[in-house]
C-alpha cells in the first residue's frame, strides 16, 4: 500500500503548480507596434492588389513626342512668327524676298541692342523707301498693334532678334517694354517711314 508522501514527510514543500501570469504591458505595446508597421508596409506595397492595379497610372514618356522646345518668350515667339504672322512675308528662312520683303537675318534694324525702333515698326508698321543693309526697299509692312498682345510682340521680337540659326544675338524684349512703347505711341494713326524711325531714340 502506498502512502501519501506528504503525509509521510510533513516537512516537504508542496509541488509547484502553474498559476496565471499577466502579459507584460511592454510586450503588448511592442506587438501592437509591430502589427501596425507590418500593416502599413503591406499597404504601401499594394496589399493583395497587383501593383499595376494599385499604383496610380502614369504614362511613360512618349519617345515619339519631340521634347518641348524652348518655352519662355523665345519659344512663344517662334510660334507667333510662324502663325503665319511674319513668316508670310519675311519667309521661314527670315531672308525675305529680294526687292519685296527685307531680310531679318543679321539686319541692323532688328539686331540693335535697344529695341525701341523695332517695337515701333511692329506696332504701327513701316512704309515707303528704306535701306536695309545696302538693299533698297519701298514696300509696306502692316501694323500689328490691334492683332498681337504686348506679350506676343515681345515674344516674336525676342525670337527674331535672337534667332540662333540666323546668327542673330540681340537681347530679349520684355512685354513691359512693349507696353511702355505702345502707351507712348498710342496717338499714332499711320505707319512709320524709315526717316521717322531713324529719328527715334532706340532706348526710348
Ligand atoms: C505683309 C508683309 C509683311 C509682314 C506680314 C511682316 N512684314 Fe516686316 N516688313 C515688310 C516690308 C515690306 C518691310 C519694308 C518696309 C518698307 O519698305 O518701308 C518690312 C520691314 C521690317 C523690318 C525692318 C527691316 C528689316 O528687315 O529689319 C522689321 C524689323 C520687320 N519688318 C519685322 C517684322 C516682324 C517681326 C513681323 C511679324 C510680326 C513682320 N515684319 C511682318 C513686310 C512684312
Amino acid at each position: 500500500m502506498s502512502a501519501d508522501p506528504n503525509k509521510l514527510n510533513p516537512n516537504r514543500e508542496a509541488e509547484p503548480t502553474a498559476t496565471k501570469t499577466v502579459l507584460p504591458v511592454w510586450l503588448v505595446c511592442v506587438l501592437l507596434m509591430l502589427l501596425f508597421t507590418a500593416g502599413w508596409t503591406f499597404d504601401q506595397d499594394g496589399g493583395w492588389f497587383d501593383a499595376r492595379v494599385y499604383k496610380p497610372f502614369k504614362a511613360p514618356p512618349d519617345p515619339y513626342q519631340p521634347p518641348a522646345v524652348d518655352a519662355g518668350l523665345y519659344g512663344m515667339g517662334e510660334k507667333v512668327y510662324n502663325k503665319p504672322t511674319c513668316v508670310a512675308c519675311h519667309q521661314p528662312h527670315g531672308k525675305g524676298m529680294p526687292g519685296q520683303f527685307p531680310s531679318l537675318v543679321g539686319s541692323s534694324w532688328i539686331t540693335e541692342p535697344e529695341p525701341g525702333r523695332v517695337i515701333r515698326i511692329v506696332l504701327d508698321g513701316l512704309q515707303g523707301p528704306m535701306d536695309v543693309d545696302g538693299l533698297p526697299f519701298n514696300g509696306a509692312m502692316v501694323p500689328w498693334k490691334d492683332v498681337l498682345t504686348d506679350e506676343e510682340i515681345a515674344a516674336v521680337l525676342t525670337y527674331v532678334r535672337g534667332q540662333k540659326e540666323w546668327g542673330n544675338k540681340a537681347p530679349e524684349v520684355t512685354p513691359e517694354r512693349v507696353k511702355a512703347v505702345r502707351e507712348k505711341e498710342k496717338a499714332r494713326k499711320q505707319s512709320w517711314t524709315a526717316d521717322e524711325i531713324k529719328k527715334v531714340n532706340p532706348a526710348d
